[in-house]
Formats: structure tokens, sequence, C-alpha cells
């Protein structure tokens, strides 16, 4: 018998960089079997050091989708798929009077069209182990700042989609929990402000913008480690009952109040940092 054999396998989506690397090579370490997926080949290098090995996937084409579940399936040779991770994900930030409908589109097809084609195509290898969901959702899937507005629809999106598809599989064993990250340290926010430079004009926004950007490095100075993420998804597969959220922030028991609070008074708040 192979080692393989005994070993919970997981599949995580976008394991080139950031937290579906660590959470890779988290998962490899505690003795789980890991397929990460990486867009170009020549991209596995850091995944194939953390212990985890490269299947080829872009979320947004379905045939390199149907691809990739073909190439898990005859890896597993019959043993049960034991967890899911869609991580893969973009941010595109900006008002939404000026940031192109394209833009917008391009998004959606990663951060939610992505997420429900890759756990639709997993999902019967899935439901017959039992197994677990993680989806890496945001801070953005609870509270929708200005100028997150295109990033925080996504992850509401991806937010509805967990909720109803929890419901839904509940009675087959398989569990959803969602991740909501605050600012986290990985290449997404270099990412972010290459795609924000190619903006042209910043209209009667300019002045609102330069303070947000301002916000932006504040909150980038102050990430926490992919790391703690990837913790989190390993409890988020190993709990005995998984709790359906877990919010990875500074201030989290602050943030979860948030929830609680009228619009208006939100509205008050977020306004009250920018004349600050
Ligand atoms: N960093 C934060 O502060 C933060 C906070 C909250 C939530 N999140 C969420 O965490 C997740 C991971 O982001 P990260 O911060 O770790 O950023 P990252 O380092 O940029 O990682 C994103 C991963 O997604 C992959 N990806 C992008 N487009 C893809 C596509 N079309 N098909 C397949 N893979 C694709 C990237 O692959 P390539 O290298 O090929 O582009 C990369 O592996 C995202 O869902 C993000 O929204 C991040």
């Amino acid at each position: 018998m192979s080692a393989d054999a005994n070993r919970k396998t997981v599949l995580i989506t976008g394991t080139s960089s950031g937290i579906g690397l660590a959470a890779a090579e988290r998962l490899a370490t505690a003795g789980y079997r890991v397929f990460g997926t990486v867009r170009r080949e020549q991209d596995a290098g850091p995944l194939e050091r953390a212990g985890g090995e490269p299947v080829l996937m872009d979320v947004t084409d379905a045939e390199s989708i149907e691809a990739a579940r073909h190439v898990v399936e005859q890896r597993l040779d019959g043993r049960p798929l034991a967890g899911l991770i869609n991580n893969a994900g973009i941010a595109t930030g900006g008002p939404w009077e000026l940031v192109p409908l394209e833009r917008v589109r391009s998004l959606f097809d990663v951060n939610f069209f992505g997420v429900v084609a890759v756990t639709k195509a997993f999902l019967p290898a899935l439901r017959a182990a039992r197994a677990r969901i993680v989806m890496i959702s945001s801070i953005s899937g609870r509270l929708a700042g200005p100028f997150m507005g295109p990033y925080a629809s996504s992850k509401f999106a991806l937010e509805a989609f967990s909720d109803s598809l929890r419901r839904e599989l509940a009675p087959h064993g398989v569990e959803i929990v969602v991740i909501q990250p605050g600012p986290i340290t990985t290449p997404i926010w270099a990412k972010a402000r290459e795609q924000a430079s190619h903006r042209l004009e910043r209209g009667v926004y300019e002045a609102a913008l330069s303070e947000f950007q301002r916000q932006v490095e504040r909150a980038v100075q102050t990430a926490l480690p992919a790391s703690d993420v990837a913790e989190e998804a390993l409890r988020a597969l190993e709990a005995r009952r998984p709790p359906t959220r877990l919010l990875v922030a500074h201030k989290a028991t602050l943030l979860r109040l948030f929830s609680f609070l009228p619009d208006r008074w939100m509205d008050r708040l977020i306004s009250a940092r920018w004349r600050r």
C-alpha cells in the first residue's frame, strides 16, 4: 500500500502564492496529501517545496476545471477527497462610477463563478466522502466599504452561495466553512495596486481615493501573516463541529459587533474615518 493511501486528501485552488500556498504548507505538515492548483507549470515550485502536488487549473476555464477534475480523480484512485479549499481570487477596487464593467465581470469570473464552477465539478466526490468545503471569503464579505464595491460584491455573492450550499448539503454530511480574513500579507495587494495604476481618470473622487489609498497602505503595514489563515483552514477541516464562519482579523470581536449596527450608524462610522 502506498504512503498516500492513509492520508486525507485536500484540494486547494490558487496555491502559487499567499494564503493558498500557506494553507498547502500547513496542511502538508499536518499530514494531509495536498493537491494545489496553479495556472502555470513554472509557478509550481513553491508548492512542491511545501509538500504539495501541483494540478493545473484556471478557475475561469471550464475545460481546465474538467481536466483538473480528471487528474485528481486518477491520482485519488478510488480514495476519498476529504476537502476542497476555494481560495483562488483577485482584488479590484475603485469607485463604481469609474470601474469599467468589464473589470467587474472579470472579478466575478474568478471570485464567484470560478468558485461555483470548481465546487460543482468536485461536488459528487465531496458529497460521497462527506467532505468539508472551505471558502476563502473576506472581511469584505461582511462589510462593503467605499471603493471596495466590486470586490465586496463578489465576496457577498460567495457568502450567499456558501449559506445556501451549507443548507443543501447538511443532510449529506458535508460542512461548508467560510473564512473571512482581514488584511493579510500576500502579493494580492501589489497586484491590485498594479491594476489601479492603470486607471486614468479619478474625477470627483480624487481626494477620497487618495485617503482610501492611505488607509489601504496602513492596513497593509499591520496585516496578519498568511499562516494565520492557514491555521484556521486546518481548524475548518478538522473541528468536529466547525463554526460556519471564521473571522481572521485584528479586533475581530469589534468587527462582529458591527454586524448588529443599523446601516446609518455604520455609514457615519465609515465617513468619520475619512475626516480624520
Ligand atoms: N490578502 C488579503 O488581505 C486577503 C484578505 C481577505 C481575503 N483574501 C482572499 O484570499 C484569497 C487568496 O488571496 P491572496 O491574498 O493569497 O492573494 P495571492 O497571493 O495573489 O493569491 C491568489 C491566488 O489565486 C490564483 N488565481 C488568480 N486568478 C486565478 C484563476 N483565474 N484561476 C486559478 N487561480 C487563480 C493566483 O494564481 P496566479 O499566480 O496564477 O495569478 C494565486 O495563486 C483570495 O480569494 C482573496 O480574495 C485575501
